[in-house]
Protein backbone atom coordinates (compact mmCIF):
# COMPACT_ATOMS: atom_id res chain seq x y z
CA UNK A 1 0.00 0.00 0.00
CA UNK A 2 1.15 3.32 -0.82
CA UNK A 3 0.45 6.48 1.61
CA UNK A 4 1.12 10.05 0.40
CA UNK A 5 2.03 12.28 3.10
CA UNK A 6 2.36 16.21 2.52
CA UNK A 7 5.68 17.32 3.42
CA UNK A 8 8.97 15.98 5.22
CA UNK A 9 10.01 18.58 7.89
CA UNK A 10 6.68 19.07 8.98
CA UNK A 11 6.00 17.68 12.96
CA UNK A 12 3.57 14.87 11.37
CA UNK A 13 4.88 14.83 8.09
CA UNK A 14 8.65 13.48 10.14
CA UNK A 15 6.93 11.12 12.21
CA UNK A 16 4.16 9.62 10.74
CA UNK A 17 6.95 8.93 7.20
CA UNK A 18 9.10 6.91 9.92
CA UNK A 19 6.28 5.20 10.91
CA UNK A 20 4.80 4.29 8.19
CA UNK A 21 8.01 3.43 6.54
CA UNK A 22 8.88 0.78 9.71
CA UNK A 23 5.21 -0.53 9.04
CA UNK A 24 6.56 -1.66 5.07
CA UNK A 25 4.40 1.35 3.67
CA UNK A 26 5.63 2.93 0.10
CA UNK A 27 5.37 6.75 1.01
CA UNK A 28 5.55 8.83 -1.44
CA UNK A 29 6.43 12.73 0.10
CA UNK A 30 4.83 15.33 -1.82
CA UNK A 31 7.31 17.56 -1.28
CA UNK A 32 7.54 21.46 -2.45
CA UNK A 33 11.60 21.60 -2.74
CA UNK A 34 13.63 19.74 -4.43
CA UNK A 35 15.21 16.49 -2.06
CA UNK A 36 18.98 16.06 -1.72
CA UNK A 37 18.87 12.62 -1.19
CA UNK A 38 16.49 10.92 -4.02
CA UNK A 39 14.00 8.27 -4.19
CA UNK A 40 14.61 5.07 -2.39
CA UNK A 41 12.67 1.34 -2.96
CA UNK A 42 10.28 2.26 -0.13
CA UNK A 43 9.94 5.98 -0.38
CA UNK A 44 9.09 8.41 -3.38
CA UNK A 45 9.69 11.98 -3.82
CA UNK A 46 7.06 13.89 -5.78
CA UNK A 47 6.47 17.96 -6.47
CA UNK A 48 3.61 19.00 -4.83
CA UNK A 49 2.81 22.78 -3.87
CA UNK A 50 -0.15 23.58 -1.77
CA UNK A 51 -0.17 26.90 -3.28
CA UNK A 52 -0.29 25.34 -6.83
CA UNK A 53 -3.76 23.42 -7.49
CA UNK A 54 -2.18 21.98 -10.52
CA UNK A 55 0.08 20.31 -8.51
CA UNK A 56 -2.54 18.51 -6.51
CA UNK A 57 -4.26 15.42 -8.87
CA UNK A 58 -0.33 14.28 -10.64
CA UNK A 59 1.15 13.94 -7.17
CA UNK A 60 -1.72 11.94 -5.88
CA UNK A 61 -1.95 9.82 -8.84
CA UNK A 62 -1.13 5.83 -8.34
CA UNK A 63 -1.64 6.27 -4.20
CA UNK A 64 -3.70 4.35 -2.02
CA UNK A 65 -3.98 6.60 0.55
CA UNK A 66 -3.93 10.83 1.25
CA UNK A 67 -2.59 11.44 4.96
CA UNK A 68 -4.35 14.94 4.80
CA UNK A 69 -2.43 16.61 7.09
CA UNK A 70 -1.63 20.57 6.39
CA UNK A 71 -0.33 22.92 8.07
CA UNK A 72 -2.72 25.54 9.87
CA UNK A 73 -2.91 28.50 7.80
CA UNK A 74 -6.14 31.06 6.92
CA UNK A 75 -6.35 29.01 3.85
CA UNK A 76 -6.44 25.58 5.34
CA UNK A 77 -9.76 24.73 4.16
CA UNK A 78 -9.49 25.56 0.64
CA UNK A 79 -6.57 23.47 0.34
CA UNK A 80 -8.31 20.17 2.03
CA UNK A 81 -11.21 21.43 0.34
CA UNK A 82 -9.61 20.80 -3.09
CA UNK A 83 -7.40 18.10 -2.19
CA UNK A 84 -10.51 16.03 -1.29
CA UNK A 85 -11.74 16.37 -4.58
CA UNK A 86 -8.47 15.43 -6.30
CA UNK A 87 -8.07 12.27 -4.21
CA UNK A 88 -11.69 11.59 -5.22
CA UNK A 89 -11.45 12.50 -8.89
CA UNK A 90 -7.71 9.95 -8.89
CA UNK A 91 -9.58 7.45 -7.11
CA UNK A 92 -8.20 7.14 -3.71
CA UNK A 93 -9.07 4.13 -1.46
CA UNK A 94 -9.02 6.40 1.77
CA UNK A 95 -8.15 9.79 3.33
CA UNK A 96 -6.54 9.74 6.56
CA UNK A 97 -7.51 13.60 8.01
CA UNK A 98 -5.99 15.15 10.93
CA UNK A 99 -8.18 17.27 12.72
CA UNK A 100 -8.59 19.00 16.35
CA UNK A 101 -10.08 17.87 19.26
CA UNK A 102 -12.96 20.60 20.11
CA UNK A 103 -14.07 20.62 16.60
CA UNK A 104 -17.05 18.88 17.25
CA UNK A 105 -18.56 21.39 19.69
CA UNK A 106 -21.16 23.85 19.12
CA UNK A 107 -18.92 27.02 19.28
CA UNK A 108 -15.23 25.50 18.81
CA UNK A 109 -12.63 27.97 20.89
CA UNK A 110 -10.23 28.83 18.11
CA UNK A 111 -10.47 29.45 14.68
CA UNK A 112 -7.98 26.39 14.29
CA UNK A 113 -10.79 24.18 15.90
CA UNK A 114 -13.55 26.23 13.35
CA UNK A 115 -11.70 25.68 10.21
CA UNK A 116 -10.88 21.76 11.02
CA UNK A 117 -14.74 21.73 11.51
CA UNK A 118 -15.45 22.56 8.36
CA UNK A 119 -12.99 20.60 6.53
CA UNK A 120 -13.93 17.33 8.25
CA UNK A 121 -17.74 18.41 7.34
CA UNK A 122 -17.04 18.40 3.74
CA UNK A 123 -14.76 15.27 3.43
CA UNK A 124 -17.76 13.68 5.11
CA UNK A 125 -20.15 14.58 2.77
CA UNK A 126 -17.70 13.29 -0.37
CA UNK A 127 -18.12 9.93 -0.58
CA UNK A 128 -14.70 9.59 -0.07
CA UNK A 129 -13.59 6.67 2.56
CA UNK A 130 -12.04 8.45 5.34
CA UNK A 131 -11.16 8.43 9.19
CA UNK A 132 -10.85 11.51 11.09
CA UNK A 133 -8.23 11.71 13.92
CA UNK A 134 -9.15 14.62 16.39
CA UNK A 135 -5.74 15.40 17.97
CA UNK A 136 -5.40 17.10 20.94
CA UNK A 137 -2.57 19.26 21.78
CA UNK A 138 0.87 17.99 20.98
CA UNK A 139 3.40 17.33 23.73
CA UNK A 140 5.59 18.64 20.67
CA UNK A 141 4.17 22.22 20.87
CA UNK A 142 6.66 22.50 24.34
CA UNK A 143 9.73 22.36 21.96
CA UNK A 144 8.69 26.03 20.84
CA UNK A 145 9.62 26.97 24.43
CA UNK A 146 13.42 25.55 24.59
CA UNK A 147 15.22 28.64 25.17
CA UNK A 148 13.15 29.40 28.05
CA UNK A 149 12.75 26.06 29.37
CA UNK A 150 16.68 26.26 29.97
CA UNK A 151 16.06 29.22 31.44
CA UNK A 152 13.79 27.50 34.30
CA UNK A 153 10.31 28.48 32.77
CA UNK A 154 7.51 27.06 31.35
CA UNK A 155 5.41 29.56 29.97
CA UNK A 156 1.87 29.20 28.60
CA UNK A 157 -1.28 31.45 29.25
CA UNK A 158 -3.32 28.38 30.79
CA UNK A 159 -3.65 29.69 34.08
CA UNK A 160 -4.93 26.30 36.29
CA UNK A 161 -6.22 24.87 32.95
CA UNK A 162 -5.02 21.18 32.37
CA UNK A 163 -4.61 19.02 29.28
CA UNK A 164 -4.42 15.70 28.31
CA UNK A 165 -1.51 16.54 26.24
CA UNK A 166 -0.41 14.17 22.89
CA UNK A 167 2.56 12.47 21.62
CA UNK A 168 2.81 13.07 17.96
CA UNK A 169 3.91 9.60 17.96
CA UNK A 170 0.38 8.51 18.95
CA UNK A 171 -0.91 9.87 16.15
CA UNK A 172 1.29 8.27 13.85
CA UNK A 173 0.66 4.92 15.30
CA UNK A 174 -3.27 5.40 15.11
CA UNK A 175 -2.36 6.64 11.27
CA UNK A 176 -1.12 3.33 10.71
CA UNK A 177 -3.46 1.11 12.10
CA UNK A 178 -6.72 2.98 10.11
CA UNK A 179 -4.97 3.45 7.14
CA UNK A 180 -5.17 -0.26 5.99
CA UNK A 181 -8.91 -0.18 6.40
CA UNK A 182 -11.69 -1.37 8.44
CA UNK A 183 -12.84 1.94 10.34
CA UNK A 184 -13.77 3.58 7.41
CA UNK A 185 -15.71 7.06 8.14
CA UNK A 186 -15.08 6.67 11.70
CA UNK A 187 -13.74 9.02 14.28
CA UNK A 188 -11.27 9.48 16.75
CA UNK A 189 -10.97 11.60 19.44
CA UNK A 190 -6.97 10.99 20.44
CA UNK A 191 -5.73 11.91 23.70
CA UNK A 192 -2.70 11.74 26.13
CA UNK A 193 -3.24 9.38 29.15
CA UNK A 194 -3.33 12.43 31.56
CA UNK A 195 -4.70 15.95 31.98
CA UNK A 196 -1.34 18.04 33.51
CA UNK A 197 -1.66 21.72 34.12
CA UNK A 198 1.01 23.72 33.85
CA UNK A 199 2.92 23.51 37.30
CA UNK A 200 2.65 19.44 36.63
CA UNK A 201 4.31 19.68 33.10
CA UNK A 202 6.83 22.10 34.84
CA UNK A 203 7.40 19.22 37.59
CA UNK A 204 7.47 16.51 34.98
CA UNK A 205 10.25 18.88 32.95
CA UNK A 206 12.19 19.90 36.50
CA UNK A 207 12.13 15.74 36.87
CA UNK A 208 13.88 14.92 34.04
CA UNK A 209 16.13 17.65 33.47
CA UNK A 210 17.42 18.28 37.42
CA UNK A 211 16.84 22.14 37.35
CA UNK A 212 14.21 23.54 38.38
CA UNK A 213 11.72 24.43 36.47
CA UNK A 214 8.66 27.05 37.26
CA UNK A 215 5.55 27.36 35.38
CA UNK A 216 4.37 30.82 34.55
CA UNK A 217 1.15 31.59 32.90
CA UNK A 218 1.50 35.12 30.98
CA UNK A 219 -0.61 37.99 31.36
CA UNK A 220 -2.47 37.93 27.77
CA UNK A 221 -1.26 41.36 26.44
CA UNK A 222 2.19 40.57 27.50
CA UNK A 223 1.60 37.20 25.47
CA UNK A 224 0.57 39.27 22.46
CA UNK A 225 3.72 41.46 22.82
CA UNK A 226 5.61 38.20 22.69
CA UNK A 227 4.35 36.74 19.86
CA UNK A 228 4.53 39.95 18.05
CA UNK A 229 8.04 40.31 19.39
CA UNK A 230 8.91 36.41 17.77
CA UNK A 231 7.30 37.86 13.85
CA UNK A 232 4.05 35.89 14.23
CA UNK A 233 1.80 36.30 11.41
CA UNK A 234 -0.88 38.25 12.47
CA UNK A 235 -3.98 35.84 12.05
CA UNK A 236 -2.10 33.45 13.86
CA UNK A 237 -1.24 35.57 16.70
CA UNK A 238 -4.84 36.24 17.07
CA UNK A 239 -6.11 32.80 16.47
CA UNK A 240 -3.49 32.07 19.47
CA UNK A 241 -4.83 35.02 21.63
CA UNK A 242 -8.72 33.62 21.02
CA UNK A 243 -7.95 30.12 21.76
CA UNK A 244 -5.99 31.32 25.56
CA UNK A 245 -8.65 34.15 25.81
CA UNK A 246 -11.43 30.98 25.88
CA UNK A 247 -9.15 28.52 27.39
CA UNK A 248 -8.77 31.49 30.62
CA UNK A 249 -12.68 32.12 30.62
CA UNK A 250 -13.14 28.02 31.17
CA UNK A 251 -13.95 27.06 27.81
CA UNK A 252 -11.78 24.52 28.25
CA UNK A 253 -13.90 21.35 29.82
CA UNK A 254 -12.79 19.29 26.09
CA UNK A 255 -9.05 19.74 26.60
CA UNK A 256 -8.57 17.41 29.96
CA UNK A 257 -10.73 14.26 28.44
CA UNK A 258 -8.79 11.41 28.43
CA UNK A 259 -10.17 8.85 25.97
CA UNK A 260 -9.13 5.20 25.28
CA UNK A 261 -8.62 5.97 21.25
CA UNK A 262 -5.20 5.47 21.19
CA UNK A 263 -5.20 2.29 23.32
CA UNK A 264 -7.82 0.73 20.75
CA UNK A 265 -6.59 1.62 18.07
CA UNK A 266 -2.41 1.02 18.44
CA UNK A 267 -2.70 -1.89 21.06
CA UNK A 268 -0.63 0.50 23.45
CA UNK A 269 -1.44 3.09 25.77
CA UNK A 270 -0.56 6.47 24.81
CA UNK A 271 2.96 7.32 25.94
CA UNK A 272 3.24 9.86 28.83
CA UNK A 273 4.15 13.83 28.97
CA UNK A 274 6.47 12.60 31.92
CA UNK A 275 8.02 9.62 29.17
CA UNK A 276 8.49 12.44 26.66
CA UNK A 277 10.62 14.95 28.48
CA UNK A 278 12.66 12.36 29.67
CA UNK A 279 13.09 11.64 25.90
CA UNK A 280 13.93 15.03 24.28
CA UNK A 281 15.05 16.64 27.35
CA UNK A 282 16.85 15.01 29.89
CA UNK A 283 20.62 16.29 29.98
CA UNK A 284 22.56 13.57 28.24
CA UNK A 285 20.21 13.88 25.86
CA UNK A 286 21.44 17.05 24.53
CA UNK A 287 24.12 16.36 22.66
CA UNK A 288 26.27 17.79 26.07
CA UNK A 289 30.20 18.56 25.57
CA UNK A 290 31.95 17.54 28.65
CA UNK A 291 35.25 20.01 29.23
CA UNK A 292 37.87 19.83 31.68
CA UNK A 293 40.75 21.63 32.27
CA UNK A 294 43.18 18.62 32.31
CA UNK A 295 43.06 14.83 31.32
CA UNK A 296 43.48 13.99 35.00
CA UNK A 297 40.02 15.64 36.20
CA UNK A 298 38.34 13.06 33.72
CA UNK A 299 40.59 10.07 34.59
CA UNK A 300 39.39 8.17 32.08
CA UNK A 301 35.67 7.88 33.52
CA UNK A 302 34.16 10.19 30.84
CA UNK A 303 36.13 8.25 27.49
CA UNK A 304 32.62 7.62 26.02
CA UNK A 305 31.27 11.05 25.61
CA UNK A 306 32.20 13.79 23.62
CA UNK A 307 34.99 15.49 25.85
CA UNK A 308 37.34 18.46 25.44
CA UNK A 309 40.60 18.88 27.43
CA UNK A 310 41.42 22.69 27.36
CA UNK A 311 44.35 23.17 29.29
CA UNK A 312 44.68 25.89 31.97
CA UNK A 313 43.55 29.18 32.24
CA UNK A 314 40.87 31.50 30.26
CA UNK A 315 43.04 31.68 27.31
CA UNK A 316 42.64 28.58 26.74
CA UNK A 317 39.53 28.00 28.17
CA UNK A 318 37.81 30.56 25.39
CA UNK A 319 40.05 29.21 22.30
CA UNK A 320 39.70 25.75 22.81
CA UNK A 321 35.75 25.65 23.55
CA UNK A 322 34.90 28.40 20.75
CA UNK A 323 37.11 26.56 18.51
CA UNK A 324 34.83 23.05 18.90
CA UNK A 325 31.59 25.21 18.93
CA UNK A 326 32.34 26.15 15.70
CA UNK A 327 33.36 22.53 14.37
CA UNK A 328 30.57 20.89 16.19
CA UNK A 329 28.19 22.74 18.14
CA UNK A 330 27.03 21.77 21.34
CA UNK A 331 23.36 21.23 22.44
CA UNK A 332 24.46 21.56 26.54
CA UNK A 333 28.27 22.58 27.90
CA UNK A 334 29.14 20.50 31.51
CA UNK A 335 32.11 21.80 32.74
CA UNK A 336 33.59 19.36 35.45
CA UNK A 337 36.76 20.18 36.97
CA UNK A 338 38.17 21.14 40.83
CA UNK A 339 38.09 24.17 42.83
CA UNK A 340 38.70 25.79 45.66
CA UNK A 341 37.06 27.09 48.16
CA UNK A 342 37.30 27.87 52.06
CA UNK A 343 33.59 28.25 52.66
CA UNK A 344 32.60 24.72 50.82
CA UNK A 345 34.28 20.96 52.20
CA UNK A 346 36.64 19.14 50.42
CA UNK A 347 35.14 16.04 48.69
CA UNK A 348 31.60 18.44 47.95
CA UNK A 349 30.36 19.17 44.73
CA UNK A 350 28.85 22.57 44.15
CA UNK A 351 27.13 23.87 41.16
CA UNK A 352 28.24 27.29 39.78
CA UNK A 353 25.56 29.20 38.47
CA UNK A 354 27.52 32.75 38.79
CA UNK A 355 30.71 33.73 37.60
CA UNK A 356 33.45 36.47 38.49
CA UNK A 357 36.44 37.48 36.54
CA UNK A 358 38.64 37.52 39.82
CA UNK A 359 41.51 39.27 38.15
CA UNK A 360 39.56 41.37 35.87
CA UNK A 361 40.55 45.22 37.45
CA UNK A 362 40.37 48.47 36.18
CA UNK A 363 39.34 50.34 38.50
CA UNK A 364 42.08 53.05 37.74
CA UNK A 365 39.20 54.04 34.69
CA UNK A 366 36.63 54.30 37.25
CA UNK A 367 34.97 50.75 36.82
CA UNK A 368 34.53 48.34 40.06
CA UNK A 369 36.50 45.64 40.89
CA UNK A 370 35.68 42.54 38.85
CA UNK A 371 34.12 44.68 36.38
CA UNK A 372 34.66 43.80 32.89
CA UNK A 373 34.42 47.33 31.17
CA UNK A 374 31.40 47.43 28.46
CA UNK A 375 29.86 44.34 29.12
CA UNK A 376 26.20 44.29 30.44
CA UNK A 377 26.87 41.83 33.36
CA UNK A 378 29.03 43.87 35.25
CA UNK A 379 31.00 42.17 37.91
CA UNK A 380 29.02 38.96 37.88
CA UNK A 381 28.02 36.71 34.96
CA UNK A 382 24.83 34.52 35.87
CA UNK A 383 24.47 32.03 33.53
CA UNK A 384 25.19 28.22 34.83
CA UNK A 385 22.20 25.76 35.14
CA UNK A 386 21.19 25.27 38.79
CA UNK A 387 21.02 21.14 39.15
CA UNK A 388 18.69 20.37 42.32
CA UNK A 389 20.25 18.27 45.47
CA UNK A 390 23.55 20.49 44.96
CA UNK A 391 24.76 23.75 46.55
CA UNK A 392 24.98 26.33 44.78
CA UNK A 393 28.20 28.59 44.20
CA UNK A 394 29.65 32.02 43.18
CA UNK A 395 33.16 30.83 40.90
CA UNK A 396 35.57 33.50 40.88
CA UNK A 397 37.84 32.57 38.12
CA UNK A 398 41.76 34.08 37.38
CA UNK A 399 45.31 33.14 35.58
CA UNK A 400 46.79 32.47 38.84
CA UNK A 401 46.52 29.73 41.48
CA UNK A 402 44.71 31.74 44.70
CA UNK A 403 46.22 30.70 48.12
CA UNK A 404 45.20 33.35 50.02
CA UNK A 405 40.72 33.73 49.32
CA UNK A 406 39.97 37.34 51.41
CA UNK A 407 36.77 38.04 49.80
CA UNK A 408 32.97 37.76 49.99
CA UNK A 409 32.33 38.10 46.01
CA UNK A 410 32.66 34.59 45.42
CA UNK A 411 33.39 31.45 47.36
CA UNK A 412 34.73 28.72 44.63
CA UNK A 413 38.20 29.57 43.15
CA UNK A 414 39.14 28.38 39.45
CA UNK A 415 40.98 29.04 36.43
CA UNK A 416 38.91 29.04 33.68
CA UNK A 417 35.20 28.37 34.75
CA UNK A 418 34.32 32.65 33.94
CA UNK A 419 35.49 32.26 30.34
CA UNK A 420 33.42 28.79 29.66
CA UNK A 421 30.60 31.34 30.66
CA UNK A 422 30.97 33.32 28.68
CA UNK A 423 31.80 31.94 25.93
CA UNK A 424 28.04 29.97 26.04
CA UNK A 425 26.42 32.80 27.50
CA UNK A 426 27.50 34.74 24.49
CA UNK A 427 26.67 31.67 21.94
CA UNK A 428 23.29 31.06 23.87
CA UNK A 429 24.30 27.35 24.65
CA UNK A 430 23.06 26.20 28.07
CA UNK A 431 25.54 25.73 30.50
CA UNK A 432 26.33 23.35 33.40
CA UNK A 433 29.24 23.81 35.83
CA UNK A 434 30.23 21.39 38.56
CA UNK A 435 33.23 21.88 41.10
CA UNK A 436 34.79 19.35 42.81
CA UNK A 437 36.24 21.03 45.96
CA UNK A 438 39.89 20.09 46.11
CA UNK A 439 41.55 22.28 48.25
CA UNK A 440 40.98 25.55 50.60
CA UNK A 441 42.13 27.96 48.33
CA UNK A 442 44.57 29.02 51.60
CA UNK A 443 48.35 28.13 52.12
CA UNK A 444 47.75 23.77 52.09
CA UNK A 445 46.30 24.44 48.48
CA UNK A 446 48.85 23.03 45.97
CA UNK A 447 49.28 19.88 48.09
CA UNK A 448 45.84 19.23 48.73
CA UNK A 449 44.79 19.97 44.83
CA UNK A 450 47.21 17.08 43.91
CA UNK A 451 45.88 14.64 46.25
CA UNK A 452 42.10 15.06 45.42
CA UNK A 453 41.89 16.02 42.25
CA UNK A 454 41.94 12.18 41.16
CA UNK A 455 38.52 12.13 43.13
CA UNK A 456 36.68 14.39 41.26
CA UNK A 457 36.23 12.34 38.35
CA UNK A 458 34.53 9.52 40.27
CA UNK A 459 32.46 12.25 41.54
CA UNK A 460 31.20 13.26 38.78
CA UNK A 461 30.97 9.92 37.50
CA UNK A 462 28.25 9.25 39.98
CA UNK A 463 25.78 12.65 39.45
CA UNK A 464 25.98 11.98 35.55
CA UNK A 465 25.26 8.31 36.18
CA UNK A 466 21.42 9.34 37.92
CA UNK A 467 21.08 11.93 34.60
N1 LIG B 1 -0.17 21.94 17.33
C1 LIG B 1 -1.11 21.21 17.91
O1 LIG B 1 -1.11 21.04 19.13
C2 LIG B 1 -2.17 20.56 17.07
C3 LIG B 1 -3.09 19.71 17.69
C4 LIG B 1 -4.04 19.07 16.89
C5 LIG B 1 -4.05 19.28 15.52
N2 LIG B 1 -3.13 20.13 14.96
C6 LIG B 1 -3.16 20.32 13.50
O2 LIG B 1 -1.94 19.83 12.95
C7 LIG B 1 -1.78 20.43 11.66
C8 LIG B 1 -0.34 20.85 11.49
O3 LIG B 1 0.49 19.73 11.51
P1 LIG B 1 2.02 19.85 11.84
O4 LIG B 1 2.16 20.51 13.18
O5 LIG B 1 2.64 18.54 11.62
O6 LIG B 1 2.47 20.91 10.73
P2 LIG B 1 3.90 21.55 10.51
O7 LIG B 1 4.90 20.98 11.46
O8 LIG B 1 3.68 23.02 10.47
O9 LIG B 1 4.28 21.03 9.05
C9 LIG B 1 3.68 21.52 7.94
C10 LIG B 1 4.08 20.65 6.74
O10 LIG B 1 3.36 21.19 5.64
C11 LIG B 1 4.26 21.36 4.56
N3 LIG B 1 3.92 22.55 3.78
C12 LIG B 1 3.81 23.82 4.21
N4 LIG B 1 3.49 24.63 3.19
C13 LIG B 1 3.43 23.84 2.08
C14 LIG B 1 3.15 24.08 0.72
N5 LIG B 1 2.87 25.32 0.26
N6 LIG B 1 3.14 23.04 -0.13
C15 LIG B 1 3.44 21.79 0.30
N7 LIG B 1 3.71 21.50 1.59
C16 LIG B 1 3.70 22.52 2.45
C17 LIG B 1 5.62 21.55 5.17
O11 LIG B 1 6.51 21.09 4.20
P3 LIG B 1 8.12 21.19 4.26
O12 LIG B 1 8.53 19.89 4.84
O13 LIG B 1 8.51 21.41 2.85
O14 LIG B 1 8.44 22.36 5.14
C18 LIG B 1 5.55 20.71 6.44
O15 LIG B 1 6.05 19.43 6.22
C19 LIG B 1 -2.75 21.59 11.59
O16 LIG B 1 -3.82 21.23 10.80
C20 LIG B 1 -3.18 21.75 13.03
O17 LIG B 1 -4.47 22.32 13.14
C21 LIG B 1 -2.19 20.76 15.69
Amino acid sequence: MKIAIIGYSGINATTWTQAFLQQHWTVRTLARKPQPTGDTADQEYVFFDLEQPDSYRPALRGVDVLALVTPADPRQYEWETALIDAAKAEGLRRIVKLSVIGSDLDKPVSAFARGAAKADAYLMQSKVPYVILRANIYMQNVFRQTAGIWKGVYSEPTQGAAVSLLDVKDIADCAIAVAGGGYDNEIFFLTGPAALNGDQMASALSAAMGIPIRFVSPDLGDYRTSLEAGGWPAWRIESLVELYTNIQAGYNQHLPVVTRAVQDLTGHPPRSFEAFVREHFSLLGQYPLFVFALGSEAAGEFDHVDSLIMGIGKVNAAYHLTKRITQNRPGLIINLGSAGSSRFRRGEVVCITRFVQRDMDVRGLGFKQYETPFMPFGTTLEYGLKLLGLPEGTCGTGDNFETAHATEAYNVVDMEAFALAQVAWEEQIPFLCLKYISDGADGQAAEDWEVMVHHAAAAFKEIVGKW
